[in-house]
């Protein structure tokens, strides 16, 4: 108490201090309810305080002013007296009176002119208006004459603690984490006092707990909040109410106090495994469920919130592992077990799996704790579905010879019933895979029979479709493809690959290649085509020409010698018997037509008969049958005319047939003269590649084609 008392004086003292240094030489003001506290101030204090204020008024003035000083709030039945006006100047004879003007002057602050006591009115009230300007003047009573410049002073409102500390920002809200060790800090909060805060006490404040122990704790000064127990499980509890009071006169009593409200939050951490609500789960599902669907869901669950309380999901053992699967669903918190592979009652009829959740996000301050995670059992019962048929094979390669004969057995397909039942099954072609009913299949066993014959130079494969249906359920279907390859038997000869044309060089040499041929097939033997090559046996001793095969199966046609003239002879049949190496082998033959020509010395081909083997070649067999009856007919009708005429003039027809060659040799020779220029087309006959001459050359185009035919 004392100690309270000696603190105040030393509050007041400071501003009394300074009012009584304004004495000496003029006006002096004084609050009048603490001059006597004054003057019982001590001489020499008082006398080194004037020294200062003469240094700092160095103006010498008629009035010197202070601060006047009056209590807030104070309300008694009579005004308070804020202090006094006066001057030492020695008015004389002359009465002075006081006037007082500026804020609140008159209406908060009345002066008495004789004494010039200043009064306060009316309350006052610091927070509202902390200071009053006002201006004090003395004036000769008569004349009103100022006896001195006009002086301001200010009145300043003294502050008692009229105001409790409030807290602007509450109700307050703070999170800290479950688990936190003693003493972590929670939060802050702020309380303020609308009192002075550099006067006195009465904005000094301290802060309690009033609600909410023994959990948190405040420090009296900051208000920094505290954990004050160790480990709170959020599990447990998770919000807390505190009650935080401040109060000012630094916390003595008949200090003013204001609370507010704290709601402390214990925010999650991972301090829970997951643990499975069932240790024993049973799913069924038909074996003939669908790859991917869901036959069940298992739940751990966790004491922790959001992704604390995260697991996945795993199998970690058991007989269908395999076969089964588990994802983890995010949203549910849980496993989804899947199927992976199909399932067969007839196999095996249940599973047993090990299911794992482990918690994803761990803690490692927790995992002392344990393993957080936990394991659970799950059986899969699988059930019987009614399934389709089952082809021995899911797709069947058939072979057959293109000679098979029809109605044998090409190959066979089997399916049974899966179920127990085992339905009997009844096979068919699917119609729309064979179009032109090329194959057969009985209906009970299966086998596939030759409805058409085949030919593997039409069509080499055809791929068909059986359908297989269960004779009891006739909606239980299954279809599976057949290939059936035809396979080769030799049944083409060879032949040539193209018609060929050869020409001899009259100016070439022997042993030169007239030209190169090739020989095709359209058979495919497995290893290939081999080639046989020869000359008609009755031609084998050809002394026109030779062949030679080739390494790559193609045959080279030589001349044997260098006498070959189109005045000899112009075109040349050389028949070639063509073999292959089928089992048994095949043959024919092709006649190759071979024209002398005229070259250049360079063996560039010049001049040659054209006619002859355009004719064969352009003409089908039926035009070379009637060309042959037309020159039978013509030939009879001129051997009966020769006959006829031999009787008169025998050597004619020779002798006209002798003249037709010698007309051509001429003509080819001389160039034509001008009687037989109306007979023979000279433009033509000009013309090297030109078309000469008729009868020889059309008996020698139908040799050829008679040699084809015979081939
Ligand atoms: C038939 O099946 C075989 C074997 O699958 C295949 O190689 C072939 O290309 C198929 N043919 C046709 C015409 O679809
Ligand atoms: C060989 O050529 C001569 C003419 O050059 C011909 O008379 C003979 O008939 C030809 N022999 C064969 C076998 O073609």
């Amino acid at each position: 108490m004392p100690e309270r008392l000696a603190e105040m004086l030393l509050d007041l003292w400071t501003p009394l201090i300074m009012l009584w240094i304004t004495l000496p030489p003029c006006i002096y003001m004084a609050p009048m309810n603490q001059s006597q506290v004054l003057m019982s101030g001590s001489p020499l204090e008082l006398n080194r305080l004037n020294e200062e204020q003469r240094i700092l008024n160095r103006s010498k003035r008629g009035w010197v002013w202070n601060q006047m000083f009056v209590l807030e709030e104070f309300s008694g039945p009579e005004p308070i007296l804020v202090g006094r006006l006066h001057t030492d100047l020695d008015p004389g004879s002359k009465k002075i009176k006081y006037i007082l003007s500026g804020d609140g002057a008159g209406t908060i602050f009345q002066i008495n002119d004789i004494t010039g006591d200043i009064h306060a009115i009316k309350r006052l009230d610091r927070e509202e208006k902390a200071e009053y300007t006002l201006t004090a003047q003395a004036v000769d009573w008569e004349t009103n004459k100022p006896l001195e410049p006009p002086s301001e002073f200010i009145i300043k409102v003294q502050d008692i603690n009229d105001n409790a500390p409030e807290f602007l920002n509450g109700p307050y809200h703070a999170t800290v984490p479950e688990m936190s060790i003693l003493g972590t800090s929670v939060t802050n909060v702020t309380a303020t006092d609308a009192d002075d805060p550099v006067y006195g006490n009465s904005a000094k404040l301290v802060y309690s707990i009033l609600e909410g122990q023994p959990y948190f704790s405040i420090e009296p000064e900051t208000a920094i909040i505290k954990t004050a127990l160790p480990n709170m499980d959020r599990e447990a509890k998770e919000e807390y109410l505190v009650v935080i009071q401040a109060k000012d006169m630094g916390g003595h009593s008949g200090g003013l106090s204001g609370t507010t409200t704290l709601t402390v939050t214990l925010s999650d951490v991972n301090d829970n495994p997951p643990k499975f609500a069932q240790s024993l789960y049973h799913f069924s599902v038909p074996e003939d469920v669908v790859l991917g669907t869901a036959i069940g869901r298992v739940k751990a669950n966790d004491q922790d919130i959001g992704e604390n309380a995260q697991s996945s999901y795993d199998i970690i053992d058991g007989d269908g592992t395999a076969l089964f699967e588990i994802t983890s669903d995010a949203q549910a918190q849980d496993g989804i077990i899947r199927l992976r592979k199909p399932l067969d009652f007839e196999t095996k009829k249940s599973y047993t799996l090990k299911v794992e959740a482990a918690n994803i996000h761990i803690d490692p301050r927790f995992s002392s704790r344990g393993p957080f995670k936990d394991t659970a059992t799950v059986k899969i019962v699988v059930e019987d579905a009614d399934e389709p048929p089952v082809f021995s094979s899911p797709t069947y390669l058939l072979e057959v010879h293109e000679n098979a004969a029809l109605n044998s057995v090409i190959g066979q397909v089997t399916a049974r019933d899966p179920d127990i039942t085992a339905s009997p099954i009844r096979f068919s072609i699917d119609r729309h895979t064979d179009l032109e009913r090329q194959f057969n299949i009985n209906a009970d066993d299966g086998k596939i029979t030759l409805a058409t014959p085949l030919d593997r130079e039409l069509s080499v494969w055809h791929n068909i479709t059986i359908i297989a249906t269960e004779i009891r359920n006739h909606s239980q279907i299954s279809r599976v493809p057949v290939a059936i390859k035809v396979l080769d038997v030799n049944d083409n000869a060879p032949e040539f690959a193209s018609e060929y044309e050869a020409f001899l060089c009259e100016n070439g040499k022997p042993g030169q290649v007239i030209q190169t041929v090739s020989a095709m097939d359209k058979d495919d033997p497995k290893n290939g085509h081999y080639f046989l090559y020869s000359l008609l046996p009755e031609m084998a001793n050809n002394p026109n020409f030779t062949i030679k095969k080739n390494e790559d199966n193609s045959l080279s046609i030589l001349a044997k010698h260098n006498g070959f003239s189109r005045q000899k002879q112009e075109v040349y049949l050389l028949p070639i018997v063509i073999s292959d190496s089928g089992n048994p082998p095949l043959s024919s033959t092709s006649t190759l037509t071979i024209r002398v020509c005229g070259c250049s010395s360079d063996g560039v081909v010049q001049s040659c008969n054209v006619e002859a083997y355009v004719l064969p070649i352009g003409l089908s067999m039926g035009a070379l049958i009637a060309i042959l009856a037309c020159i039978i007919l013509l030939l009879v009708i001129v051997v009966l005319f020769v006959t006829l005429r031999r009787h008169k003039n025998e050597p004619l027809i020779i002798k006209d047939d002798e003249d037709v060659r010698e007309n051509i040799i001429r003509y080819d020779d001389e160039g034509g003269g001008e009687e037989d220029t109306e007979a023979f087309d000279i433009a033509t006959l000009q013309n090297p590649d030109g078309i000469n001459g008729f009868l020889p050359h059309y008996r020698r185009g139908l040799l050829g084609g008679i040699s084809q035919d015979a081939a």
